[in-house]
């Protein structure tokens, strides 16, 4: 039962002990102690009686999940600037408002696109195999051979605060910017990115590409065989964003044809149940989605979830109030 006074918070994955402090002082706290994932059936369980829930993207909100809330969940705060984990019209059809946490992980996600971009450019995984494993035997002046990164080409896919992130750190490293966009960025913005109307404009450019878009229907599956086949040969690619953005098994074949020089990824379709595939592959350099994996963005993410969700139960309108439409 709700405490008079203090909503009833049910926050599903652990968090900072900052936020989860903060939260302990607001709200009636149903928190994940031990930190396993729920089933959806235990999500809906531990939600009842509860007025709000703090999610990750570990959980899927789909519209059966949000159909069996409890009608006294009237917010769902997502810790993510990605919502493709909820279903955004099921949970508004029921009154249930949804939040998420721009902002605040924009330069550490942006940070790992640069890792990823260096790392799967000049080796860095199976480099530092060699060294762990013992067998670098010596140093050679023609292996192993990595693929410059600066004064190249990069196109940036969803060029929205974390491309733009990541074009102002690439700028470091000399590299021209690319980008494709429904509407073209103000000048200021833009700082000399070359903007191109087409997909197929952008891709033809890309020496290195960084995929930072949202997964919608509409970039579901955008990189596969057909996309990647604009590319230059040779071309890197780098995923922070979601892995059902890039299609597998065209991605796996052209980093085997050597289409694809090497790929960065921080993110996998399906994660972290990968395609297998991926364990083997040379010229990968892989990371377990950790784009906003510092304690300061994960505590700034938390504070900003629970800023929306204050917000909220204060009557008022949440600063990253997300919407269908
Ligand atoms: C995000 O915020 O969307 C990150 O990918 C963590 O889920």
């Amino acid at each position: 039962m709700t405490m008079p006074g203090k909503p009833k918070l049910f926050v599903t994955r652990k968090l900072t002990q900052d936020v989860e402090d903060r939260i302990a002082a607001a709200y009636e706290a149903v928190f994940n102690e031990d930190d396993h994932i729920m089933s959806p059936a235990e999500l809906v369980e531990k939600a009842q009686g509860c007025d709000g829930m703090l999610v990750t993207a570990t959980e899927k909100n789909d519209a059966s999940l949000i159909g069996a809330l409890p009608g006294s969940v009237r917010i769902i705060a997502t810790f993510s600037v990605g919502y493709d984990h909820i279903d955004v019209p099921a949970a508004e059809a029921r009154g249930i408002a949804v939040t998420n946490t721009p902002d605040v992980l924009t330069d550490a996600t942006a940070d790992v696109a640069l890792l990823l971009l260096l790392g799967a450019a000049r080796g860095a995984d199976w480099g530092e195999r060699m060294v762990r494993d013992a067998t670098w035997t010596s140093w050679a002046p023609t292996y192993p051979l990595g693929h410059d990164v600066t004064g190249r080409k990069l196109g940036i896919l969803g060029m929205g605060r974390i491309g733009q992130a990541v074009a102002k750190r690439a700028r470091g490293f000399n590299m021209q910017i690319h980008y494709h966009k429904r509407s073209r960025l103000p000048a200021e913005l833009e700082q000399g990115a070359v903007f191109h109307d087409t997909l197929e404009g952008m891709l033809g450019q890309s020496e290195f590409l960084s995929i930072n878009c949202a997964s919608t229907p509409e970039t579901r599956g955008l990189i596969n065989a057909e996309t990647i086949a604009m590319m230059p040969d040779g071309a890197v690619l780098v995923n922070t964003a979601r892995g059902d953005i890039v299609d597998d098994d065209a991605l796996i074949a052209a980093v085997e044809s050597g289409k694809l020089a090497a790929a960065g990824l921080d993110v996998f379709a399906g994660e972290p149940a990968i395609d297998e595939r991926y364990r083997s592959l040379k010229n990968t350099f892989l990371l377990p989605h950790i784009g906003s994996a510092t304690l300061g963005t994960r505590s700034a993410m938390g504070m900003r979830a629970v800023d929306n969700l204050d917000a909220f139960f204060a009557g008022q309108t949440p600063g990253d109030l997300v919407t269908a439409g």
